[in-house]
């Protein structure tokens, strides 16, 4: 877990609310949501690259460069979704001899027209950018699935066509045979998302929100956290008791969230240790 908190961080720069008073006093830094995933532990994919990227990567020492002058364990990213949360990461990339960016054609869309971040990024590197229809086969082992869990488009990209906006990812390794779950954006558990997690070793899901009302509640600003694409911790939970042998944990974490404990992921933690 590279960074467990969602758009904006926490602390937030602008808010002076309990959470992010109580973690500016106490020095916590929950950054923006970004994990990275490695079948070989040589290979290095990102699930999405959030604004904090370059302060991550410099904190992973497996992210490290070497041993070549510009060899990096960094393969790729996967986004999940086009929200600037998840994409702004990808132009502090930008000095990479070489980037592969995996996408659906919905997102790829929003970003190459609404905000033209793959023009833009193609004009400073090497990109190899690629259509994630339901899954792809990464380098060191790891096999992706893909879901369509959202329709939610960014508020940048208001009338942008296409309905592939919200995905969930497996990432299976096919060697060790463990499998991993990524679902920080999950507006709704249908049974198909059910299906999709089962038999899951680890599952990192939507954290945004505890309740439905918490942004409200704590802000005074309107809209539910299901409307805003973003299931409730409380309305999740009980779901994951489905299924008894999974791990279920909580990432993108709002700065409203003052949630801590056992299944609340946080920046650093090592999803399986098995490697
Ligand atoms: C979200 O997770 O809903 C978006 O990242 C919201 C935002 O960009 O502020
Ligand atoms: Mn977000
Ligand atoms: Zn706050």
């Amino acid at each position: 877990m590279l960074g467990s908190a969602a758009g904006g961080g926490a602390p937030q720069w602008n808010c002076a609310c309990p959470v992010c008073r109580d973690a500016r006093r106490d020095g916590r830094d929950r950054t923006q949501d970004t994990v990275a995933v490695t079948g070989d532990g040589t290979a290095w994919y990102l699930l999405n690259a959030g604004p904090d990227i370059r302060t991550q990567i410099l904190r992973t020492p497996e992210l490290a460069p070497g041993p070549g002058l510009r060899e990096t364990p960094l393969r790729g990213v996967l986004l999940t979704t086009a929200e600037l949360d998840h994409t702004l990461g990808l132009l502090s990339l930008r000095e990479a001899v070489r980037i592969s960016v995996f996408a659906t054609a919905t997102v790829t869309h929003a970003l190459t027209t609404a905000f033209p971040l793959r023009p833009m990024l193609g004009a400073y590197t090497d990109l190899d950018w690629r259509d994630m229809p339901t899954g792809v086969v990464l380098d060191g082992g790891l096999v992706a699935q893909r879901i369509t869990v959202g329709t939610k488009r960014p508020r940048y990209a208001g009338d942008a066509p296409g309905d592939d906006w919200v995905s969930a990812l497996r990432l299976t390794d096919t060697r060790g045979g463990s499998s991993f779950v990524y679902a920080t954006c999950l507006p709704v558990w249908t049974p198909a998302f059910d299906v999709f997690v089962a038999g899951a070793d680890e599952v990192l899901l939507d954290g945004t929100f505890t309740t439905d009302d918490e942004l409200t509640r704590s802000t005074g600003r309107p809209g539910t956290a299901q409307r805003m694409g973003h299931l409730p911790m409380a309305v999740s939970r009980p779901m994951t008791a489905r299924h008894p042998a999974t791990r279920f944990r909580y990432g993108h974490l709002n700065n409203t969230n003052p949630s801590s404990g056992d299944d609340i992921a946080g920046d650093g933690l090592e999803l399986f240790t098995d490697h």
